[in-house]
């Protein structure tokens, strides 16, 4: 039995979404290590994605070095996960070399068999930005940029890209015939929609360019090619394999379940199953999407006040036990389709009810009796 999360950003602290995500993979992996009567049987993966740009902006933003950054963060999803109890049998940082090297690998063999080619991107870009806008984003700020209003230029580079499109059909038919493979049902409705034809998957870019703006080093680079560095989000996925691709744990492969937010479903649920077939790997069992925690009735927000962070979780468990806060994001939290409202006065009721006229109440009359 193998569970993951997702992997997060270290731009900024762990929050209630993270601590979510990690906690149902928790319930999960006890659950399995005790029914299965063999905890070794059980892989629970949680982690940290690094190389993203937003940590290089944070962590200028913090006069640090993105790795210097990376680690005070990584350090911090670590601490809040130990505070929660969370019994993950390994935690990946893809900044690890372990993981780096394994990278590397998969796609020197995904060049070799020409799922990853060499070609052109051709777009908007903004050159006070340094970045390119989409088609429609360019249009709807007129072909200027949004920041200082210069014309945008039209611009071509070399990157490579992956064959997305090749695996349209296969995934179409994975996705119609296997009801679990992506859950619940409403988010594998979502992403049917976005593959039946007419929809047509084009092919991806999968590397950007590495220019003298340090902002653009960091990265794992193309094999071969060190004027390019593989896509965030590409290196990102890769953890699922990279950190059970040894002799003693390939056993764990293919994963039971990647447990992820609605936010990351494209990514999960059509890019990565594509990467495996293009890899000739088994494909893992279930992609399952929850849906959003909100706060208090509102979107989380810094600025509102309502934003459930590390030290918020820290205060409630000190008042309902560290037992107390589990329950009540494991069971009133956003599982399903919809969002789920943390709302103090709904703690406080489950607590009261579930835990001690329920449990509590029962386990007092029998240990009377
Ligand atoms: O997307 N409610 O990382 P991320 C519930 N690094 N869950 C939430 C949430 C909320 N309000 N906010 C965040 C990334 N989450 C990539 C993933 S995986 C190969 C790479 C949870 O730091 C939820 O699981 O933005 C969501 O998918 C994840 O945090 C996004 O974390
Ligand atoms: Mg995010």
């Amino acid at each position: 039995m193998y569970i993951s999360t997702p992997i997060y950003y270290v731009n900024d602290r762990p929050h209630i979404g993270h601590c979510y995500t990690t906690l149902l993979g928790d319930v999960l992996a006890r659950f399995a290590r005790l029914s299965s009567g063999d905890p070794a049987s059980v892989f629970f993966l949680t982690g940290t994605d690094e190389h993203a740009d937003k940590v290089v902006t944070s962590a200028t933003a913090h006069a640090k070095g993105p790795q210097e950054w990376a680690d005070l963060n990584a350090a911090e999803f670590r601490k809040a996960f130990e505070f929660l109890g969370i019994s993950n049998d390994d935690f990946v940082r893809t900044t690890e070399d372990r993981h780096k090297q394994k990278v590397v690998g998969y796609i020197s063999k995904l060049m070799a068999s020409g799922d990853i080619y060499k070609g052109d991107y051709t777009g908007w870009y903004d050159e006070g930005q340094e970045e390119y806008l989409t088609d429609t984003a360019a249009k709807d700020a007129d072909y200027k940029s949004p920041i200082n209003k210069k014309p945008l230029v039209r611009r071509t580079e070399p990157c490579y890209f992956f064959r997305l499109g090749t695996y349209q059909a296969r995934l179409l038919t994975l996705i119609q015939n296997d009801a679990s493979f992506v859950a619940p049902d409403s988010r594998r409705q979502e992403v049917l929609g976005r593959l039946k034809p007419p929809a047509v998957l084009n092919d991806i870019p999968v590397s950007r360019p590495v220019t003298d703006d340090p902002a653009t080093q960091w990265g794992i680079r193309i094999p071969g090619d060190d004027a390019n560095r593989i896509y965030v989000w590409i290196d990102a996925l890769f953890n699922y394999l990279s950190y059970i691709d040894t002799p003693e744990r390939r056993k764990f492969w293919p994963a039971d379940v990647h447990l992820i937010g609605k936010d990351i479903l494209w990514f999960h649920a059509v890019i990565w199953p594509a990467l495996l077939m293009a890899l000739g790997e088994p494909l893992p069992r279930t992609i399952f999407g929850h849906g959003w925690w909100i706060s208090e009735g509102q979107k989380m927000s810094k600025s509102l006040g309502n934003f459930i962070d590390i030290e918020k979780l820290r205060e409630h468990a000190a008042t309902f036990g560290l037992d107390g806060l589990r329950w009540y994001l494991a069971t009133q939290g956003p599982l399903s389709g919809s969002d789920a409202d943390f709302n103090y006065a709904k703690l406080v009721e489950t607590y009261n009810s579930n835990l001690a006229n329920g449990i509590g109440n029962c386990a007092s009359r029998v240990g009377n009796m």
